[in-house]
């Protein structure tokens, strides 16, 4: 029997992460609060739970120091973690100590301590380095399905089954790809294009000219579905924040296909669920 998420429970969780963060406001820290630390090719998020996982407090920093779980400026994805977590430890009134992280599937050797060292730069003790598609299911709750997690510059297939992750991907194509779409079609610059991208207001507007970069993040997803059974995708990370994107990947690949709300803090929060001290 495969469970079935409860999307209603999950979207509201994620909601009260998403709005701590956006009223720069933190919930009372417990004793055993944990803390997870994302570094990722857009966006470095910091996120702190309390033992129950319940949402402490939250910091982003759009930045472009790791690309896909290569750290590409040491120097500077220290700087923006420093800054991040002393922002947190202001909210919440106590240092951290202790941080997991994650990476892409598949990371190892020297990227996967190139992406620990920054947090220890940073003065936190490494608990644990988990991959991202597992982050997030430990979020959505599920043990079976696919995780896409379409991020800045590709998109990450990981099938799980039982819990275990058993087949995973990661090919070139993300949020950049649209914004380069969107610069093209609009004829502006590359950090215009990222802006307006992002503007709830214009987003069905923009829909039809990122749809193809959709439809080939689609693709990339059924052919490596095909050799499993999957039962249900589910879609996490940035670039899938468009409201009819998952429409275009069930229309492409046949498969139900879920979107929680606000999937770029899913895989973020889920690091924090994933430290264990
Ligand atoms: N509201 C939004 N609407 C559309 N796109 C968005 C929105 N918010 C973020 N994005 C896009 O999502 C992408 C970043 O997503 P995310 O934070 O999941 O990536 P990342 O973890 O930094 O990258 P990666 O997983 O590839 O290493 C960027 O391309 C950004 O433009
Ligand atoms: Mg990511």
């Amino acid at each position: 029997m495969l469970m079935s998420i409860n999307l209603e429970k999950v979207n509201n969780y994620i909601t009260s992460f998403a709005r701590l963060i956006d009223e720069r406001r933190a919930n009372l820290v417990t004793e055993n609060f944990k803390v997870g630390v994302d570094l990722g090719t857009a966006n470095i998020i910091i996120s702190v739970v309390d033992e129950q996982g319940n949402p402490v407090a939250g910091a982003t920093y759009p930045a472009s120091v790791v690309k896909d779980g290569l750290v590409v400026d040491y120097v500077g994805a220290v700087q923006i973690v420093k800054q991040l977590k002393e922002q947190v430890e202001e909210m919440i009134g106590v240092r951290l100590t202790h941080a997991a992280t994650a990476v892409p599937p598949g990371t190892i050797g020297g990227n996967m301590k190139a992406i620990a060292n920054v947090v220890e730069a940073c003065e936190m003790e490494v608990t644990n380095v988990i991959d991202e598609p597992t982050a997030a299911a430990s979020v959505l709750g599920i043990t079976d399905g696919a995780v896409v997690d379409v991020g800045g510059g590709t998109t990450g297939i990981s099938i799980i089954k039982k819990g275990k992750v058993i087949f995973t991907a990661d090919e070139p194509t993300g949020g950049t790809h649209m914004s380069l779409v969107v610069a093209g079609h609009y004829r502006i610059s590359l950090t215009e294009a990222e802006q307006l991208k992002k503007e709830r207001t214009k987003q069905n507007e923009i829909f039809p000219v990122i749809k193809p970069v959709v439809e080939k993040m689609a693709a990339i997803v059924n052919r490596h579905v095909q050799d499993y059974d999957v039962e249900k995708i589910y879609v996490v990370g940035g670039a899938s924040c468009f409201d009819d994107f998952e429409k275009v990947f069930f229309k492409e690949i046949g498969i139900e296909t879920i979107k929680p709300a606000h999937p770029l803090l899913i895989t973020p929060l889920g690091i924090a669920l994933n430290s264990w001290r």
